[in-house]
Protein backbone atom coordinates (compact mmCIF):
# COMPACT_ATOMS: atom_id res chain seq x y z
CA UNK A 1 0.00 0.00 0.00
CA UNK A 2 1.12 3.47 -0.36
CA UNK A 3 -0.37 5.48 2.05
CA UNK A 4 -1.78 4.75 5.38
CA UNK A 5 -4.97 6.64 6.99
CA UNK A 6 -5.16 7.69 10.63
CA UNK A 7 -8.59 8.64 12.37
CA UNK A 8 -7.46 11.03 14.92
CA UNK A 9 -10.15 11.11 18.38
CA UNK A 10 -9.30 15.10 19.62
CA UNK A 11 -7.66 18.06 18.31
CA UNK A 12 -6.32 19.77 21.13
CA UNK A 13 -2.88 20.83 22.04
CA UNK A 14 -2.11 17.30 21.89
CA UNK A 15 -3.68 17.01 18.38
CA UNK A 16 -2.67 19.90 16.34
CA UNK A 17 0.59 19.11 17.48
CA UNK A 18 0.36 15.68 15.72
CA UNK A 19 -1.43 16.73 12.77
CA UNK A 20 1.85 19.43 12.62
CA UNK A 21 4.09 17.20 12.81
CA UNK A 22 2.33 14.16 10.05
CA UNK A 23 2.94 17.26 7.86
CA UNK A 24 6.31 18.66 8.62
CA UNK A 25 8.10 15.41 8.75
CA UNK A 26 6.09 13.69 6.09
CA UNK A 27 9.01 13.64 3.46
CA UNK A 28 11.33 11.40 6.62
CA UNK A 29 8.10 9.56 7.55
CA UNK A 30 7.85 8.76 3.53
CA UNK A 31 11.16 8.08 3.93
CA UNK A 32 11.37 5.63 6.30
CA UNK A 33 8.33 3.81 6.01
CA UNK A 34 7.88 4.01 2.34
CA UNK A 35 4.55 5.02 2.22
CA UNK A 36 2.31 8.27 2.84
CA UNK A 37 0.90 8.94 5.94
CA UNK A 38 -2.19 10.67 6.08
CA UNK A 39 -4.81 12.27 8.48
CA UNK A 40 -8.10 11.20 6.70
CA UNK A 41 -10.89 12.24 9.84
CA UNK A 42 -10.47 14.37 13.12
CA UNK A 43 -13.36 14.06 15.65
CA UNK A 44 -13.93 17.48 17.59
CA UNK A 45 -16.60 18.40 19.79
CA UNK A 46 -17.48 21.35 17.77
CA UNK A 47 -17.40 22.28 14.28
CA UNK A 48 -16.59 25.98 14.34
CA UNK A 49 -14.18 26.59 17.24
CA UNK A 50 -10.94 28.79 16.35
CA UNK A 51 -8.06 25.98 16.42
CA UNK A 52 -4.40 26.41 16.13
CA UNK A 53 -3.55 24.23 13.33
CA UNK A 54 -5.22 24.88 10.19
CA UNK A 55 -7.74 21.75 8.80
CA UNK A 56 -10.13 21.41 6.11
CA UNK A 57 -13.51 21.38 7.75
CA UNK A 58 -14.34 18.68 5.45
CA UNK A 59 -12.35 16.25 7.60
CA UNK A 60 -13.89 17.01 10.75
CA UNK A 61 -16.71 15.07 12.40
CA UNK A 62 -18.38 15.48 16.14
CA UNK A 63 -19.34 11.40 15.11
CA UNK A 64 -16.95 8.66 16.30
CA UNK A 65 -18.12 6.37 14.51
CA UNK A 66 -17.32 7.93 11.20
CA UNK A 67 -13.79 7.30 12.13
CA UNK A 68 -14.37 4.14 14.33
CA UNK A 69 -16.00 2.52 11.44
CA UNK A 70 -14.36 3.67 8.55
CA UNK A 71 -12.83 0.71 6.80
CA UNK A 72 -10.33 2.83 5.15
CA UNK A 73 -9.19 3.95 8.70
CA UNK A 74 -6.24 1.64 9.34
CA UNK A 75 -4.88 3.75 12.93
CA UNK A 76 -6.76 5.35 15.55
CA UNK A 77 -5.04 8.15 17.36
CA UNK A 78 -6.37 9.15 20.72
CA UNK A 79 -5.77 12.60 21.69
CA UNK A 80 -9.16 13.35 23.32
CA UNK A 81 -8.81 12.70 26.93
CA UNK A 82 -11.36 11.32 29.21
CA UNK A 83 -12.30 7.76 30.63
CA UNK A 84 -15.35 5.91 30.24
CA UNK A 85 -16.47 6.79 26.72
CA UNK A 86 -13.04 7.03 25.39
CA UNK A 87 -12.26 3.28 26.65
CA UNK A 88 -15.24 1.76 24.61
CA UNK A 89 -14.44 4.35 21.31
CA UNK A 90 -11.03 1.95 22.12
CA UNK A 91 -12.36 -0.86 22.16
CA UNK A 92 -14.92 -0.33 19.56
CA UNK A 93 -11.96 0.28 17.49
CA UNK A 94 -9.97 -2.83 18.17
CA UNK A 95 -13.34 -4.66 17.51
CA UNK A 96 -13.31 -3.69 14.07
CA UNK A 97 -9.43 -4.43 13.62
CA UNK A 98 -8.01 -0.79 13.94
CA UNK A 99 -4.78 -0.02 15.60
CA UNK A 100 -4.55 2.24 18.27
CA UNK A 101 -2.14 4.73 20.21
CA UNK A 102 -2.64 6.83 22.57
CA UNK A 103 -1.57 9.83 25.08
CA UNK A 104 -4.53 9.49 27.52
CA UNK A 105 -2.51 8.86 30.76
CA UNK A 106 -5.61 8.72 32.94
CA UNK A 107 -7.20 5.89 30.59
CA UNK A 108 -3.88 3.69 30.24
CA UNK A 109 -3.13 3.73 34.27
CA UNK A 110 -6.88 2.64 35.29
CA UNK A 111 -7.45 0.22 32.18
CA UNK A 112 -3.82 -0.33 30.27
CA UNK A 113 -4.06 -4.26 31.20
CA UNK A 114 -7.48 -4.69 30.00
CA UNK A 115 -6.55 -2.69 26.67
CA UNK A 116 -3.50 -4.45 25.86
CA UNK A 117 -5.04 -7.41 26.46
CA UNK A 118 -8.16 -6.48 24.27
CA UNK A 119 -5.81 -5.29 21.58
CA UNK A 120 -4.06 -8.95 21.78
CA UNK A 121 -7.23 -10.68 21.03
CA UNK A 122 -7.91 -8.72 17.91
CA UNK A 123 -4.15 -8.98 16.71
CA UNK A 124 -3.94 -5.55 17.12
CA UNK A 125 -1.21 -3.07 18.58
CA UNK A 126 -2.03 -0.60 20.79
CA UNK A 127 0.74 1.95 21.86
CA UNK A 128 1.19 5.18 24.79
CA UNK A 129 4.48 6.25 24.89
CA UNK A 130 3.03 9.61 25.16
CA UNK A 131 0.87 8.82 28.48
CA UNK A 132 3.97 9.33 30.67
CA UNK A 133 7.21 11.73 30.53
CA UNK A 134 5.64 13.47 27.08
CA UNK A 135 8.46 13.60 24.39
CA UNK A 136 10.98 11.43 26.36
CA UNK A 137 10.97 7.91 25.89
CA UNK A 138 10.61 6.55 28.44
CA UNK A 139 8.22 3.99 27.99
CA UNK A 140 10.75 2.28 25.34
CA UNK A 141 13.42 2.59 27.08
CA UNK A 142 12.24 0.54 30.09
CA UNK A 143 10.45 -1.74 27.91
CA UNK A 144 12.83 -2.36 24.94
CA UNK A 145 15.94 -0.52 26.14
CA UNK A 146 16.56 -2.38 29.19
CA UNK A 147 14.30 -5.32 28.37
CA UNK A 148 17.58 -7.64 29.14
CA UNK A 149 18.12 -5.94 32.67
CA UNK A 150 16.22 -6.73 35.86
CA UNK A 151 15.12 -3.28 36.97
CA UNK A 152 15.02 -3.22 40.88
CA UNK A 153 14.20 0.72 41.04
CA UNK A 154 12.46 3.40 38.98
CA UNK A 155 12.39 7.39 40.60
CA UNK A 156 10.28 9.51 38.45
CA UNK A 157 9.35 13.28 38.59
CA UNK A 158 6.57 12.80 36.10
CA UNK A 159 4.83 15.66 36.78
CA UNK A 160 6.32 19.16 35.34
CA UNK A 161 3.75 21.46 37.24
CA UNK A 162 4.62 20.30 40.45
CA UNK A 163 8.13 20.51 39.88
CA UNK A 164 8.11 23.54 38.38
CA UNK A 165 5.97 25.33 41.18
CA UNK A 166 8.91 23.71 43.84
CA UNK A 167 11.21 24.95 41.77
CA UNK A 168 10.01 28.73 41.79
CA UNK A 169 9.34 28.51 45.59
CA UNK A 170 12.86 26.91 46.14
CA UNK A 171 15.10 28.92 43.74
CA UNK A 172 13.70 32.22 43.66
CA UNK A 173 11.51 32.58 46.87
CA UNK A 174 7.63 32.36 44.87
CA UNK A 175 4.70 32.03 47.37
CA UNK A 176 2.72 28.15 46.15
CA UNK A 177 -0.15 30.13 44.53
CA UNK A 178 1.94 32.42 42.80
CA UNK A 179 3.78 29.25 41.32
CA UNK A 180 1.29 27.31 40.47
CA UNK A 181 -0.91 30.58 38.47
CA UNK A 182 2.39 30.58 36.31
CA UNK A 183 2.46 27.22 35.87
CA UNK A 184 -1.02 27.56 34.70
CA UNK A 185 -0.51 30.54 32.39
CA UNK A 186 2.49 28.03 30.65
CA UNK A 187 -0.08 25.71 30.27
CA UNK A 188 1.21 22.68 31.06
CA UNK A 189 -1.04 22.13 34.96
CA UNK A 190 -4.32 20.31 34.21
CA UNK A 191 -7.50 22.22 33.28
CA UNK A 192 -8.31 21.03 37.36
CA UNK A 193 -4.47 21.55 38.38
CA UNK A 194 -5.77 19.19 42.16
CA UNK A 195 -4.25 16.23 40.03
CA UNK A 196 -1.01 17.60 39.48
CA UNK A 197 -0.51 19.16 43.00
CA UNK A 198 -2.38 16.09 44.49
CA UNK A 199 0.48 13.92 43.06
CA UNK A 200 -2.78 11.87 40.98
CA UNK A 201 -1.07 12.93 37.79
CA UNK A 202 1.91 11.80 38.84
CA UNK A 203 0.50 8.43 40.41
CA UNK A 204 -0.41 7.32 37.46
CA UNK A 205 2.31 7.72 35.57
CA UNK A 206 4.43 5.57 37.98
CA UNK A 207 1.60 3.15 37.87
CA UNK A 208 2.40 3.01 34.20
CA UNK A 209 6.31 3.16 34.84
CA UNK A 210 5.66 0.55 37.54
CA UNK A 211 3.79 -1.62 35.40
CA UNK A 212 6.26 -2.28 32.45
CA UNK A 213 9.25 -2.04 34.53
CA UNK A 214 8.02 -4.69 36.98
CA UNK A 215 6.07 -7.06 34.63
CA UNK A 216 3.29 -7.13 37.07
CA UNK A 217 -0.12 -5.25 37.45
CA UNK A 218 -0.30 -2.26 39.15
CA UNK A 219 -3.59 -0.89 40.42
CA UNK A 220 -4.09 2.69 40.83
CA UNK A 221 -5.59 2.45 44.25
CA UNK A 222 -2.58 0.67 45.76
CA UNK A 223 -0.50 3.61 44.68
CA UNK A 224 0.40 5.31 48.13
CA UNK A 225 0.44 9.12 47.38
CA UNK A 226 1.16 12.81 48.88
CA UNK A 227 0.97 15.88 46.87
CA UNK A 228 3.00 19.20 47.68
CA UNK A 229 -0.02 21.08 48.83
CA UNK A 230 1.25 21.19 52.59
CA UNK A 231 4.86 21.97 51.84
CA UNK A 232 6.35 25.43 53.40
CA UNK A 233 7.91 27.33 51.30
CA UNK A 234 10.93 28.09 54.50
CA UNK A 235 11.25 24.05 54.63
CA UNK A 236 12.23 24.36 50.59
CA UNK A 237 14.28 27.19 51.20
CA UNK A 238 16.26 25.36 54.51
CA UNK A 239 16.35 22.10 52.35
CA UNK A 240 18.36 24.23 49.91
CA UNK A 241 20.47 26.25 52.33
CA UNK A 242 21.76 22.45 53.40
CA UNK A 243 22.41 20.87 49.80
CA UNK A 244 18.73 19.15 49.48
CA UNK A 245 16.43 20.05 46.89
CA UNK A 246 12.65 19.52 47.72
CA UNK A 247 11.29 17.45 44.56
CA UNK A 248 8.07 15.53 44.14
CA UNK A 249 9.34 11.95 43.58
CA UNK A 250 7.50 9.19 42.37
CA UNK A 251 9.18 5.63 43.50
CA UNK A 252 8.33 2.37 41.96
CA UNK A 253 10.69 -0.54 43.81
CA UNK A 254 10.68 -4.29 44.25
CA UNK A 255 10.79 -4.67 48.04
CA UNK A 256 10.41 -7.59 50.17
CA UNK A 257 8.94 -9.59 47.47
CA UNK A 258 6.27 -6.88 46.61
CA UNK A 259 6.09 -4.33 43.98
CA UNK A 260 5.79 -0.96 45.75
CA UNK A 261 4.79 2.46 43.95
CA UNK A 262 4.45 5.70 45.70
CA UNK A 263 4.72 9.76 44.99
CA UNK A 264 6.24 11.76 47.59
CA UNK A 265 7.39 14.96 48.13
CA UNK A 266 11.17 13.95 48.62
CA UNK A 267 14.47 15.84 50.20
CA UNK A 268 16.73 14.96 47.56
CA UNK A 269 20.63 15.26 48.05
CA UNK A 270 21.95 17.85 45.53
CA UNK A 271 24.53 14.96 44.52
CA UNK A 272 21.43 12.93 42.85
CA UNK A 273 20.92 13.26 38.96
CA UNK A 274 17.31 14.00 39.87
CA UNK A 275 18.23 17.21 42.23
CA UNK A 276 19.22 19.12 39.02
CA UNK A 277 16.15 18.69 37.21
CA UNK A 278 14.69 22.12 37.54
CA UNK A 279 11.29 24.12 35.93
CA UNK A 280 8.77 22.04 34.09
CA UNK A 281 11.13 19.34 33.11
CA UNK A 282 10.37 15.79 33.48
CA UNK A 283 13.30 13.11 34.34
CA UNK A 284 12.88 9.46 35.13
CA UNK A 285 16.08 7.50 36.87
CA UNK A 286 16.08 3.84 36.42
CA UNK A 287 18.53 1.60 38.41
CA UNK A 288 18.88 -1.53 36.67
CA UNK A 289 20.98 -4.84 38.13
CA UNK A 290 23.22 -4.77 35.47
CA UNK A 291 23.49 -1.34 33.70
CA UNK A 292 23.78 0.45 36.95
CA UNK A 293 22.02 3.84 36.70
CA UNK A 294 20.57 5.51 33.79
CA UNK A 295 18.41 8.94 34.02
CA UNK A 296 16.01 9.72 30.61
CA UNK A 297 15.79 13.32 30.55
CA UNK A 298 13.11 16.01 28.55
CA UNK A 299 9.97 18.25 28.14
CA UNK A 300 7.19 16.27 30.34
CA UNK A 301 4.33 17.94 28.19
CA UNK A 302 3.90 20.09 25.23
CA UNK A 303 1.99 20.29 22.20
CA UNK A 304 5.40 18.99 19.56
CA UNK A 305 7.14 16.85 22.29
CA UNK A 306 4.33 15.04 22.96
CA UNK A 307 3.06 14.68 19.77
CA UNK A 308 6.44 13.29 18.78
CA UNK A 309 5.98 10.42 21.03
CA UNK A 310 2.85 9.96 19.50
CA UNK A 311 4.07 9.97 15.52
CA UNK A 312 6.67 7.79 16.55
CA UNK A 313 4.11 5.02 18.29
CA UNK A 314 2.67 5.82 14.73
CA UNK A 315 5.41 4.53 13.23
CA UNK A 316 6.31 2.09 14.73
CA UNK A 317 2.25 0.78 14.01
CA UNK A 318 3.23 1.24 10.73
CA UNK A 319 6.25 -1.16 10.55
CA UNK A 320 3.96 -3.72 12.64
CA UNK A 321 1.49 -3.38 9.70
CA UNK A 322 4.73 -4.13 7.05
CA UNK A 323 6.04 -7.30 8.96
CA UNK A 324 2.29 -8.73 9.24
CA UNK A 325 2.98 -8.34 13.29
CA UNK A 326 1.17 -6.65 15.77
CA UNK A 327 2.50 -5.31 19.47
CA UNK A 328 2.07 -3.66 22.51
CA UNK A 329 4.72 -1.73 24.95
CA UNK A 330 4.46 -4.97 26.92
CA UNK A 331 4.85 -8.18 26.53
CA UNK A 332 1.60 -10.84 27.18
CA UNK A 333 4.05 -13.52 29.11
CA UNK A 334 5.68 -10.17 30.91
CA UNK A 335 2.04 -9.99 32.97
CA UNK A 336 2.70 -12.28 35.42
CA UNK A 337 1.89 -11.56 39.33
CA UNK A 338 4.86 -12.94 40.32
CA UNK A 339 8.02 -10.92 40.19
CA UNK A 340 11.02 -11.10 38.05
CA UNK A 341 13.14 -8.66 40.54
CA UNK A 342 16.60 -9.12 41.58
CA UNK A 343 15.63 -8.95 45.27
CA UNK A 344 13.88 -12.30 44.64
N1 LIG B 1 -0.16 18.32 33.88
C1 LIG B 1 0.86 17.48 33.39
C2 LIG B 1 2.19 17.94 33.97
C3 LIG B 1 0.90 17.52 31.88
O1 LIG B 1 2.23 19.01 34.60
O2 LIG B 1 3.17 17.23 33.88
C4 LIG B 1 1.65 16.41 31.22
O3 LIG B 1 1.14 15.14 31.51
Amino acid sequence: RDKVSIGLLGLGVVGSGVIKLIENHQEKLVHQLGCEVSVKSVLVRSLDKTRNVEVDRTFLTTNPDDIINDPEIDVIVEVMGGIEETYQYILNAFANKKHVVTANKDLVALYGTNLEAAARKNKCDFYYEASVAGGIPILRGIADGLSSDRIQKVMGIVNGTTNYILTKMSNEGFSYLDALKEAQELGFAEADPTADVEGLDAARKMAILGRLAFSTDVALEDVEVTGIKSLELEDLQYGDKFGYAMKLIGYAQSKDHQIEVSVQPTLLSKEHPLADVKNEYNAVYVYGEAVGETMFYGPGAGSLPTATAVVSDLVTVIKNMRLGVSGTHSLEARFKKELRSADQ
